[in-house]
């Protein structure tokens, strides 16, 4: 699986293990650990950050397939591509201590919201992605995966095409945004690229949506998105 896997990524100044990528994800609760889980599973290396390195270590062990930890400078520095999978209200001090971004494609999976609420923050610029491209100058940002549930990569994703989740992302930089999108389809998801950062906004309203939508439908039911695309006129 994985010779095929290879092919299908950049490679220009990008560090391969395993056959796959180095992701560093930033943060080590719901979201961090699906996502880490499945991308190690996949055959990518990844590399936990938290605020507790000692936590993250032992996350890493149980996560096996060479799982690693760390604290979040060591994540930041170890991954091509780094996941910021923080609540918002940690993402501008997680940057902080990540180190530098520069040359790496940083995903932001975050939907600016409180959490009591559920309701999107008030925020000086348009999005959430806009103020992490100010605070993380140097990363190539990507905005995706905001709008698929941990629980459900966690319980797995069928196999079937017709049940694949769909995942917008959005980005300014094609690269990343092919580099993501391989990413996602190894979740088992369908990427659907929705043109540049300034889309971002849209997501987040998105990501807002199926919040609320799966606090109405309580814990013991996962909702995603799949976008049906048909031709107008079926072919006679
Ligand atoms: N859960 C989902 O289904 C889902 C789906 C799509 C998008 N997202 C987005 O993904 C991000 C993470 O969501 P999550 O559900 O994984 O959250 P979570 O379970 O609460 O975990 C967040 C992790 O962030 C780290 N963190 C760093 N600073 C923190 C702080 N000040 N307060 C709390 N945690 C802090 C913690 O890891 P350490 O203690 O190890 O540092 C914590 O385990 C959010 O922005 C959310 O909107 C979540």
């Amino acid at each position: 699986m994985w010779g095929a896997a290879t092919r299908r990524y950049p490679t220009a100044g990008r560090r391969h293990e395993r056959n796959g990528m180095r992701i560093g994800i930033l943060g080590t609760g719901e979201m961090g650990r699906a996502l880490a889980a499945a991308w190690a599973k996949a055959g990518h290396s990844v590399f936990f950050g938290s605020r507790s390195p000692a936590r993250a270590v032992e996350l890493a062990a149980s996560t096996g397939h060479g799982a690693r930890g760390g604290s979040v400078s060591d994540a930041a520095a170890f991954g091509d591509c780094i996941v910021l999978a923080v609540p918002w209200q940690a993402v501008e001090s997680t940057l902080e201590n990540c180190g530098t971004l520069a040359g790496k494609v940083l995903i932001d999976c975050t939907n600016p919201i409180d959490q009591e609420s559920g309701e999107l923050v008030e925020l000086g610029t348009d999005s959430g992605s806009r103020q992490i491209a100010a605070w993380a100058v140097d990363a190539t940002l990507v905005k995706t995966l905001n709008t698929i549930p941990a629980s459900l990569l966690t319980a797995g994703i069928s196999s079937s095409q017709e049940e694949r989740p769909t995942v917008f992302l959005c980005g300014d930089d094609d690269s990343a945004a092919t580099i993501v999108s391989q990413l996602i389809e190894d979740l088992g998801c369908t990427p659907v690229p929705t043109g540049g950062l300034d889309d971002a906004k849209h997501l987040e309203h998105l990501g807002a949506l199926l919040v609320k939508l799966g606090r109405s439908y309580g814990a013991d039911v996962d909702i995603a998105l799949r976008l049906l695309r048909r031709p107008t006129r079926p072919e006679e």
